[in-house]
């Protein structure tokens, strides 16, 4: 981890089938939560990281992902036209200047291993970070949750997972780490495991969507076989790089986690959000009074 960390892969290939109607044509990760899609507060917490080379690792259906940080000559020229400055930094302020967003295609959504496998060739072998933007993390003003792994895993010169606990009785839905603290937040991980049922978890400390990795993790993302769900699994080459470099840590960042990957988690989202907007509080409290 001697490099500051550039680049960031959004795994964007899942088929979101926990929003089907709508991501028959959606794309999961376009969903809004207010006025933003989930991408966008992904991409914001990846530059906040530092990160100046987006990796978007999408399939045939998810043109609307490039389209959305592509310019929108029109619709830019008659924002201009009509004087509507504000509308018009929003529209362009999708993607800094100086950060530059790379597509590349996972032609079958084979895991999430096989997604981040993907982003190889543009990633190299530097250090990267990897979000998933179905879960979103919010840090008020304070630093995102991606820019605090960054600065661990750099201090520590160790890959960085984000890691929450979460009820005993969901273990199965996560990779589940064993880990020993180091200090308040983070904890020295002895071992991963995808997916444990409730009664084989080692702990609920699990693993969320945010991962700091050295570019070694590429080479072990190779030899992965597939494995829970009959996926490449990410949290399988994590564990191989363990065992080969005897230190990753796990995070519990500081921040709350929206599972926005289901529709509980995007309702909580959407309303939490709102409560944070002045405008639009009083009018979502009186309606929820009156629900
Ligand atoms: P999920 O497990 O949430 O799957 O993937 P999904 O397909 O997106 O959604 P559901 O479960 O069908 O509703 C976790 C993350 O990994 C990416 C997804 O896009 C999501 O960001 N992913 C998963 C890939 O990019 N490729 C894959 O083959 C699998």
């Amino acid at each position: 981890m001697s490099k500051p960390l550039r680049k960031v892969v959004f795994p964007v290939a899942g088929l979101g089938t926990r929003f089907l109607p709508a991501t028959k044509v959606v794309a999961k990760e376009m969903l809004p939560v207010l006025d933003k899609p989930l991408i966008q507060y992904a991409v914001d917490e990846a530059v906040d990281a530092g990160a100046d080379t987006l990796i978007f690792v999408t399939n045939r259906y998810k043109h609307a992902i490039a389209d959305y940080f592509d310019k929108a000559y029109e619709l830019e020229a008659k924002l201009q036209e009509k004087g509507k400055a504000e509308l018009l930094a929003l529209v362009q302020g999708t993607l800094p200047r100086h950060v530059r967003a790379i597509f590349v295609t996972q032609p079958e959504a084979l895991g999430l291993g096989h997604a981040v496998l993907c982003a190889k060739p543009v990633v190299g072998d530097e250090p990267f970070g990897v979000v998933l933007p179905d879960d979103l993390l919010w840090n008020g003003t304070g630093k995102g949750a991606l820019r605090q792994m960054t600065e661990l895993a750099e201090a520590q010169q160790a890959g960085v997972i984000a890691v929450e606990e979460v009820p005993h009785d969901e273990t199965d839905k996560y990779g589940i780490v064993d880990a020993t603290p180091v200090d308040e937040r983070s904890a020295s991980i002895r071992y991963m495991v995808e997916k444990p049922k409730p009664a084989d978890a080692p702990s609920n400390l699990a693993v969320v969507g945010r991962y700091v990795l050295p570019g070694r993790i590429f080479h072990l993302l190779e030899q992965t076989t597939p494995g829970a769900g009959g996926e490449i699994q990410l949290t399988d080459a994590i564990e191989a790089l363990l065992k080969e470099q005897g230190k990753v840590l796990a995070y519990r960042f500081e921040g709350i986690r929206f599972d926005c990957g289901n529709k509980a988690g995007l309702v909580r989202a959407t309303m939490h959000m709102a409560m944070q907007d002045p405008k639009l509080a009083p009018t979502v409290r009186a309606f929820l009074d009156q629900l």
